[in-house]
């Protein structure tokens, strides 16, 4: 009874009807699994893993309904019945005009950057860019700059919205610069500061900032009904609402979405951008059959584009979105209980454990929370992943690193993968790892990418 006095989580609102094994391999083998993948997680094979919180990207159980759904798929290259379906869910919960698919998240904003024709010298800005947004908006030799409130910054405080854009930051800005800000791209959850969702007054207000300086003004959408649940739970009026009409209102104040659809579409695979705007839509239209594919398929098959018109039905199931939130609370209240530092509150898709109070004793330059997900993993087979300096840090001009606020170990929690027993595994897992944290040593980096770094970075212990 070491979890006395904690309030279990609701149950879903499904059951299981089939099951896919895991392994779990013996300390040694894990050793040796962690040297040959550079110590970077990425490198891991699957099935050496036993629970994996690598990311809730891709990684949902889809339902019976999406299954078959999958067998409807309409596979005809142009203009397929699937495609229609897809645009009427989109339409139907966030009302846009024109909706193009793409193959995921990150070819939408490389399609948006790209049409807006981002230049050197130009800004968009965000509460925090998501590591693949950043990239596609640096890759065009444009500034992302991000404008979270300062509360996000630190790690133990508790309020509501911590993924709150600074709107005093932004009008400042927007008065400074608004020729030369192409696009504000607001994150709904706030995944870089911990799955942190952003109030409905913020989307709104931002909002009319955007469209005073006639700046375009999407919502990067991946979560949003995760966001749409945290709106209903803490922000004054919206009790009495349906999660539908909470995700309406959020999209009637924002002129488009970019949206990786592989977290809350429930699906494995997938994105889309929506949008208004006539002229933008056409632009991109033309830009993405060089890479994309037909603007009704944009990367994926008809089967796809079925799975996901399901999938954003479903996840709009409020008692879905309360076990999920709980779940993902659940293990986050365990693990406090047990003194490991983590962020609060509880972000809506995962726990972030504060790398830099987990091992005080290892130097930002040896990479603490990365060496702390490599404990993880050798402990007890749990595949984590940094969400901090790998993913941050940047090099000044005199090749110093300069480290970001916030050094994150992500427990990223698949939609309707794991259960109530896996939660308890992990929290005994990491509890009993942090009692013995003055033995997690440090990583020297031997491989640095110039891109996206944490994807192929490769490591060795320090010794
Ligand atoms: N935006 C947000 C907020 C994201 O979290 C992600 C992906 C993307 C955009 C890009 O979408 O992967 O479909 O190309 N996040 C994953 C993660 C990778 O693990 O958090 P994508």
């Amino acid at each position: 009874m070491i979890f006395e006095g904690i309030e279990f989580p609701t149950p879903p609102p499904y059951k299981i009807k089939m099951i896919e094994y895991t392994n779990l391999p013996s300390l040694e083998e894990r050793r040796q699994v962690l040297r040959e993948a550079g110590y970077n997680v990425f490198n891991i094979p699957s099935e050496k893993i036993y629970i994996d919180l690598l990311t809730d990207s891709g990684t949902s159980a889809m339902s019976d309904l999406q299954w078959s759904a999958l067998m409807r798929g309409d596979e005809a290259y142009a203009s397929a019945k699937s495609f229609f379906h897809l645009k009427d869910a989109i339409q139907e919960i966030m009302g846009f005009n024109y909706v193009i698919p793409t193959h995921q998240g990150r070819a939408a904003e490389y399609l948006m950057f790209r049409a807006l024709d981002l230049k050197p010298n130009e800004y968009a800005l965000s509460n925090q860019f998501f590591d693949t947004t950043r990239a596609n908006v640096e890759v065009l030799g444009a500034t992302a700059v991000d404008l979270v409130n300062e509360d996000a910054y630190d790690v133990t405080k508790e309020v509501p919205f911590k993924g709150n854009i600074d709107l005093q930051k932004v009008e400042a800005f927007l008065s400074e610069h608004h020729e030369r800000v192409k696009i504000i791209v607001l994150t709904i959850t706030n995944n870089s500061g911990g799955g942190q969702p952003v109030s409905m007054e913020n989307i709104r207000k931002l909002g009319e900032l955007a469209h005073e300086f006639k700046v375009p003004y999407f919502l990067d959408a991946a979560r949003f009904a995760e966001n749409a649940y945290f709106i209903k739970m803490r922000e004054n009026g919206y009790q009495d609402k349906t999660i539908k009409e909470i995700a309406r209102e959020m999209f009637s104040y924002a002129d488009g979405v970019l949206v990786s659809a592989k977290k809350d579409g429930l699906v494995n695979i997938g994105g889309f951008i929506a949008l208004n705007d006539k002229d933008l839509y056409w632009k991109i239209r033309q830009l993405m059959v060089v890479t994309e594919g037909f603007p009704t398929y944009g990367g994926l098959a008809g089967r796809d584009l079925e799975a996901l018109a399901q999938g954003l039905k479903e996840v709009l199931d409020e008692r879905y979105l309360q076990s999920r939130v709980e779940q993902v609370a659940f293990l986050g209240k365990l693990l406090d209980k047990n003194g490991v530092p983590l962020l609060k509150p509880f972000g809506g898709h995962g726990i972030y454990l504060d790398g830099l109070r987990f091992v005080p004793h290892i130097p930002r330059e040896q990479w603490p929370s990365q060496a702390v997900v490599c404990a993880i993993y050798e402990h007890s087979a749990i595949r984590t992943v940094e969400i901090g300096s790998l993913i941050f840090a940047k090099k000044d001009a005199n090749g110093v690193w300069q480290w970001p606020k916030l050094d994150f170990i992500r427990l990223a929690i698949p939609r309707r993968v794991y259960t109530l027993d896996h939660m308890l595994y992990i929290a005994q897992s990491i509890s009993d790892l942090y009692k013995q944290r003055e033995n997690i040593k440090g990583l020297r980096m031997t491989f640095e990418p110039p891109v996206l770094r944490h994807f192929n970075a490769l490591f060795e212990p320090v010794t």
